[in-house]
């Protein structure tokens, strides 16, 4: 298997007001290609800060990461939007849908930015009978479906999701999963995903634990 993703002693230090508050403090990992990977951690610990790092959302303080041989750290804010686009989609936690686009408008909107394979996904997550509505005409369970669905819509070769489980009841939660699955399955995606969910880290090949801005 090939490496996908690797990170080097990666800390990042936010600076608030005066005072410096450490969030990640050395951090080393590396995901395979189709690699589905829990991380799981309390509170603050840092997970949240380290997804955002590996996507390029952020930039480290100091460290190294370098997605599909690309040097993320390295390059210019434009060149790391453009590695961000070409091979990384994200999943929150609240969604993030544009509230007035309706689940068509939103992937096309994806689609407009990155390529190809919207009605497939939308297929696939089944989701065509919800295509002409708003986030606010959807169930959380939906609203989610139609972001996992934006997320992979140019199929890029990392899916990064931050509790993505963590708004919806437990039947939500566990279609959801199931079509994280799906996706890991069918195009081979790496998936790194923080949980709280014990029955969703069970579903994933390896577990990351995270505590005080390090893994254990
Ligand atoms: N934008 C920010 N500015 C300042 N401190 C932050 C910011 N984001 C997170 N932190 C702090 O960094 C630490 C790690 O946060 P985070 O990565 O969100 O943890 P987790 O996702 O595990 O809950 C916490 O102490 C948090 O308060
Ligand atoms: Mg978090």
């Amino acid at each position: 298997m090939a490496t996908i993703l690797k990170a080097e002693n990666l800390e990042k230090i936010y600076r608030v007001g005066k005072v410096d508050v450490p969030a990640l403090r050395g951090v080393s990992l590396a995901a395979q290609e189709g690699e589905f990977v829990a991380v799981m951690g309390p509170s603050g610990c840092g997970k949240s800060t380290m997804l955002h790092l590996l996507g390029g959302l952020l930039t480290p303080t100091r460290g190294r990461i370098v997605v599909d041989g690309e040097d993320l750290t390295a390059a210019s804010d434009a060149k790391r939007t453009d590695i961000r686009r070409r091979k990384i989609g994200f999943v929150f936690q609240r969604f993030n849908l544009f509230p007035t686009l309706t689940a068509e408008g939103n992937l096309r909107l994806a689609e407009r930015i990155h390529g190809n394979g919207a009605d497939d996904i939308l297929r696939m997550l089944r989701l065509e009978d919800k295509m002409h509505h708003k986030p606010l005409e959807l169930s959380g369970g939906e609203q989610q479906r139609v972001a996992l669905a934006r997320a992979v819509v140019n199929r890029p070769a990392i899916v990064l999701a931050d509790e993505p489980t963590g708004n919806l009841d437990s039947e939500n939660s566990a279609l959801v999963l199931k079509m994280f699955r799906e996706l890991n399955d069918r195009f081979n995606q790496t998936i790194i995903m923080i949980t709280h969910n014990p029955e969703a880290a069970a579903a994933c090949q390896r577990v990351i634990q995270m505590r005080d801005g390090h893994i254990v």
